[in-house]
């Protein structure tokens, strides 16, 4: 309780002891209240919020207004919690808000969240770490200005919607996600990515939209992409990618949509 009150407590005159006794008195008064529920993990999950709201500097439509103290956290706008551990946060939702700011690293505590989907905002900076997020199982950040490099998949990885399209990434696409077995959408489209496709990405079963265009990707494209029977969007145009279209590409029966121009192809 003590540090979600120094949260608060900037954001009133430092000599302002009267305030700040009414606002302790105020938090200890409601049962209710975030900060008093259930232990430190909760704590952190509401101090995450916090914090990514104090890095919002512009809220046109007013969504964040209702993350107050005075609202339990699970209420506050775009946030969904747990039904077997309640107070815990599993989605954050905010899109097409025009959110201005930057994405706080802190939501790398949120370590029960299922679901973070900000996209088409104008947000910038970087992605926080996800390695914490066993639960991930949709991030959908398209559509921002956000830069820097991808941070490494969760560990025990249960994404299932991976799309990161239309920012500034830079870097490589983290060498785990071939460990994301469950991955049915990667779309990484228009940024400013490098490095070359694994091999690996062809043993992931369940996907069905591989979107690369627009990045500077190079190598091969691997034979094993043949092996994708339910992928039916294959995208690499605009990359520079190097030798031929592999000859397996042509048992991919679920096929609708392929698009390889614009690249270095023999
Ligand atoms: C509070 O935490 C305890 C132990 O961590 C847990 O057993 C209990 O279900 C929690 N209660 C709520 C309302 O989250
Ligand atoms: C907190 O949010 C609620 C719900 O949106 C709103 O009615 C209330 O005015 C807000 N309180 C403050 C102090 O902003
Ligand atoms: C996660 O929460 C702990 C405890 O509140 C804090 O010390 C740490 O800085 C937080 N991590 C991030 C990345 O903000
Ligand atoms: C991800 O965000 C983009 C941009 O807002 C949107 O067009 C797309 O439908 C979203 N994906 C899903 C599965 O909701
Ligand atoms: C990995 O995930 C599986 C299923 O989601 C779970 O049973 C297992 O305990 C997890 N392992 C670790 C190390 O978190
Ligand atoms: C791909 O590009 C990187 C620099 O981004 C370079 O170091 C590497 O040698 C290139 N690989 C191939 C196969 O062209
Ligand atoms: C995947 O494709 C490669 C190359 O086309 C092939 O050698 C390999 O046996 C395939 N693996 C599986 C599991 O189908």
């Amino acid at each position: 309780m003590s540090s979600s009150f120094f949260l608060v407590s900037p954001t009133l005159g430092l000599g302002d002891t009267l305030v700040q006794i009414l606002l302790i008195s105020l938090l200890l008064l409601i049962p209710s209240n975030t900060i008093a529920s259930n232990g430190t993990e909760t704590e952190r999950d509401v101090l995450a919020l916090l914090s990514f709201k104090s890095l919002i500097w512009n809220d046109p439509s007013g969504a964040l207004s209702s993350w107050n103290v005075s609202v339990h956290h699970c209420r506050w706008y775009g946030i969904r919690c747990g039904r077997r551990h309640p107070n815990r946060v599993t989605a954050l939702d905010l899109n097409s808000l025009q959110l201005s700011g930057q994405i706080s690293s802190s939501l790398a505590n949120l370590t029960f969240l299922q679901r973070l989907s900000l996209s088409d905002n104008r947000l910038s900076g970087r992605i926080p770490e996800l390695g914490q997020m066993m639960r991930l199982r949709f991030l959908n950040l398209s559509v921002n200005y956000l830069d820097g490099t991808i941070p490494p998949l969760p560990g025990n990885c249960s994404l299932e919607y991976f799309s990161l399209r239309t920012n500034n990434l830079k870097g490589v696409v983290p060498s785990n996600i071939v460990q994301c077995k469950k991955l049915t959408v990667i779309n990484l489209n228009h940024n400013f990515l490098v490095g070359s496709i694994s091999p690996g990405l062809g043993f992931l079963q369940q996907l069905t939209m591989l979107s690369l265009s627009v990045n500077n990707l190079n190598g091969t494209i691997p034979a094993t992409l043949g092996n994708l029977s339910n992928l039916y969007i294959l995208d690499l145009y605009q990359n520079h990618f190097t030798g031929v279209i592999p000859a397996s590409l042509g048992q991919l029966q679920s096929l609708q949509w392929i698009q390889i121009s614009d690249n270095l192809l023999s």
